[in-house]
């Protein structure tokens, strides 16, 4: 699978057909982000539940599985090997969009678990329509703990079972773990928010808004990338 991944691509670039799948997949996902948005905008609640549920579950299960696989080799981390423009341009240019391009990447996971979590909480249905609920939506501390010690417990389970069977490796603790940060981080975000926008359908409206602009910005910086690597300056590593 890692040889496959490391296959000359589809698109005619310096690319690898790995790269190229994760651009084509990049451009699929954030399109029909897009087409969700609208059909939210136009008041379309299942057709934008069913688009945001979807395309948010399938994108974060495509690049895992693939970021795992191709264990996360962007170049910045390699060295400059990929990069076969100046220096200037690397230090400048390159690694300034791709470390812009990683922050989104974080924030974008973490808003992805956020909203829908948040979709389900502050919708309703009224003859039928899927629509937002307009009415304070709060969660205590004390719900947020005990989740917290809920899903920390099943997780350190099944660490411990995989252990068992398969032996100790620091990836896999590493995984393990990230998944915990990630829920913790929702849940900080969760509770600095909810004081800002008591409101549960307001709330949606604005971060929900606001991870529309960071999936396209997302989209842009990875594109902008994939065009200095692959396209304008490749480098020894295709
Ligand atoms: C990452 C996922 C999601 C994002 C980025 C998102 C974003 C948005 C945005 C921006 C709006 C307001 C549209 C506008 O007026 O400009 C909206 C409305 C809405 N969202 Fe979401 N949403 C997400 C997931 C969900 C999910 C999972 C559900 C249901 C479980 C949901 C239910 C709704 C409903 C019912 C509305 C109101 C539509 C209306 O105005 O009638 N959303 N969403």
């Amino acid at each position: 699978m890692f040889d496959l991944l490391r296959q000359p691509g589809f698109f005619g670039t310096h690319a690898t057909l790995g790269a190229d799948l994760s651009q084509l997949m990049a451009a699929l996902f954030t399109g029909l982000f897009i087409i969700g948005w609208f059909q939210a905008k136009r008041h379309r609640g299942h057709g934008h539940h069913w688009l945001m549920l979807g395309g948010m579950v399938a994108m974060v299960g495509f690049f895992t599985a693939y970021y795992l696989f191709r264990q996360l080799g962007v170049l910045a981390f390699e060295g400059k090997e990929g990069f076969g423009g100046s220096q200037t341009l690397y230090d400048y240019v390159f690694i300034p969009v791709l470390t812009i391009h990683i922050i989104l990447v974080i924030i974008g996971l973490v808003m992805a678990v956020y909203m829908i979590v948040l979709g389900f909480r502050s919708q309703q249905f009224i003859s039928g329509a899927r629509v937002l609920s307009e009415t304070l939506l709060q969660t205590s501390w004390k719900t947020v703990s005990l989740i917290f010690t809920g899903l920390t417990s099943i997780v350190l389970l099944l660490f411990g079972t995989r252990v068992l069977s398969a032996g100790f490796s620091k990836r896999k603790l590493e995984v393990y773990l990230g998944f915990l940060m990630l829920v913790a981080i929702v849940f900080v975000v969760e509770m600095g928010i909810q004081r800002i926008w008591p409101d549960g359908g307001r709330r949606h409206r604005a971060l929900g808004r606001f991870t529309m602009i960071v999936y396209c910005i997302l989209f842009l910086t990875g594109t902008f990338t994939y065009a200095m690597l692959y396209i304008l300056y490749p480098g020894k590593i295709g």
